[in-house]
């Protein structure tokens, strides 16, 4: 044998039996078909514990009512302002939709920093900045003089009565400006547009990102009934019948409903299936103790998941010849766009590598081969998990109808969902196992949930200009 073969050959060794190790290690986040199936009756019976009212107060899943009724129906018109905050993108959009076939919405918009210091600061700092960015905004398109109806997709959980008024239950992700959770959003935003005092606003109705979502997806295909957002959180939406939501008065019609699913587990329900690096990423998180299920899954969270799992790898020799760099210590060095770049089939070895050695650690073939499949295990984990929560919703709407098969439509959006090379494969194929009876569309939103946002204002104008006239 040539030299290159016999350090090949030897690497291969190496390799087979440290895999094999490596295995072993990885197995408590790999699931049997079994428990995504049991995790699927979890999640149902969470629902449905968030829709009833003596057991809302202490359900997990909130199941928040969003006062849309109804998904497009294709006869809104105007011209409307659309705010979307709280994914990765701080966008603001003026959305004019027609009745004009060839393309009915027109959309310009444009995307505004939300720096740190303003999103970790106080509550009127961030509603200050948000009114100057719409100020700005106004001043640009001409219409500062104009008093446009606004929608505000606010991607938080808030308890909403009615459509312009949403009360943020707590903030998630990176937010976390203080004086705001337990307020009512429009109330904040209203303040500070009033406080510039040189324009006005109507902020007419609040949408949750799922919502909105399903809303621009539905715009296109009338049998979108549910939204999902697998980005830097996670989350979905649905129309369910309102009958079967205790806190919202009649039993006529449908409503949709927020999950906020991320909370899914905070009662400790899922124990059996979180881990040690589960646990530490919760420990180092800005809101320890809550969102369980979407720190297993989103982009927010599964690079550092990874992180915490190459400490340990490392601390037990497995990795990096036993030495924790001073890097792999930095909290969020590891962000999930490298999981997506790591797991990206087309990505030879050597990439692997020297993306590693990029970030500062340095590497060797082996140590490449072992994170890819540490990416992968971890990345895989989430996708099966949201899978089993989208088909317990799918076949909950398929239960309410009474339907033996349902087709139906799920618009979906979201940085990890569009970026990650398996993650929506791995999704879609576990909705398929678990809710054999759906028959499921997945739609992306290619628009964002701005689109939606508008759609529904215009709902909320109909709807205002008809309660005036019976006065
Ligand atoms: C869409 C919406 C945002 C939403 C985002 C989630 O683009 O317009 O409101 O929050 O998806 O994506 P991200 O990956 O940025 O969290
Ligand atoms: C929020 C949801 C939101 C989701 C996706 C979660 O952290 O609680 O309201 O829909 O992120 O952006």
């Amino acid at each position: 044998m040539i030299a290159a073969q016999l350090l090949a050959y030897y690497f291969t060794e190496l390799k087979d039996d440290q895999l094999k190790k490596i295995d072993k290690y990885l197995f408590s986040m790999r699931f049997s078909d079994d428990t995504l199936k049991d995790l699927m009756s979890r999640f149902k019976r969470e629902m449905e514990a968030g829709l009833g009212r003596d057991t809302n107060a202490t359900a997990t899943v909130k199941m928040l009512p969003t006062f849309v009724r109804s998904i497009p129906q294709g006869s809104e018109k105007g011209d409307f302002i659309a705010l979307d905050l709280g994914g990765s993108n701080f966008r603001i959009l003026r959305v004019k939709v027609t009745q004009d076939k060839k393309q009915p919405v027109q959309m310009e918009s444009q995307v505004y920093e939300t720096p740190d210091d303003i999103i970790h600061g106080s509550g009127s700092q961030l509603f200050d900045h948000v009114a100057d960015c719409l100020g700005d905004f106004m001043e640009k398109q001409n219409i500062k003089d104009k008093k446009l109806p606004v929608g505000f997709t606010f991607s938080f959980p808030c308890a909403q009565t009615k459509l312009d008024e949403a009360v943020l239950v707590t903030w998630t992700k990176k937010f976390k400006a203080s004086g705001v959770e337990g307020a009512d959003v429009v109330k904040l935003l209203n303040k500070a547009i009033q406080k510039r005092g040189d324009y006005e606003a109507d902020i007419m109705a609040v949408v949750n990102d799922t919502v909105g979502t399903m809303m621009t997806c539905g715009f296109d295909d009338q049998r979108c009934e549910v939204g999902i957002i697998i980005g830097t959180g996670t989350n979905a939406c649905y129309m369910e019948e309102l009958r079967h939501i205790d806190l919202v008065e009649g039993d006529e019609g449908r409503m949709c409903i927020n999950t906020e699913w991320g909370a899914f587990g905070d009662d400790g329900s899922l124990e059996d299936i979180r881990t040690e690096f589960d646990r530490e990423i919760d420990r180092g998180s800005l809101n320890p103790g809550v969102c369980s299920f979407e720190k297993m899954i989103s982009g927010m969270y599964l690079g550092e998941i990874v992180r915490q799992i190459l400490i340990d790898l490392t601390k037990r020799g497995f990795l990096f010849r036993g030495q924790i760099s001073e890097t792999l210590k930095t909290r969020g060095i590891f962000e999930t766009k490298f999981l997506s770049q790591i797991e990206s089939d087309r990505l030879a070895l050597l990439q692997v590598r020297a993306i590693l050695q990029q970030l500062g650690l340095d590497s060797t073939c082996d140590d490449s081969i072992i994170v890819k499949e540490v990416c992968g295990t971890v990345s895989r984990r989430a996708a099966q998990i949201c899978g089993a929560g989208m088909a317990a919703v799918v076949d909950k709407i398929r239960e309410n109808r009474g339907l033996d098969h349902l087709e139906v439509t799920v618009g979906v959006d979201g940085t990890l969902y569009k970026l990650h090379p398996h993650f929506s494969r791995i999704f879609q194929q576990t909705v398929k196992d678990l809710a054999p009876k759906c028959d499921v569309t997945f739609l992306l939103s290619e628009d964002g949930s701005g689109k939606g946002a508008a759609l529904i204002t215009a709902v909320g104008c109909r709807q205002r200009e008809l309660d005036a006239q019976q006065h």
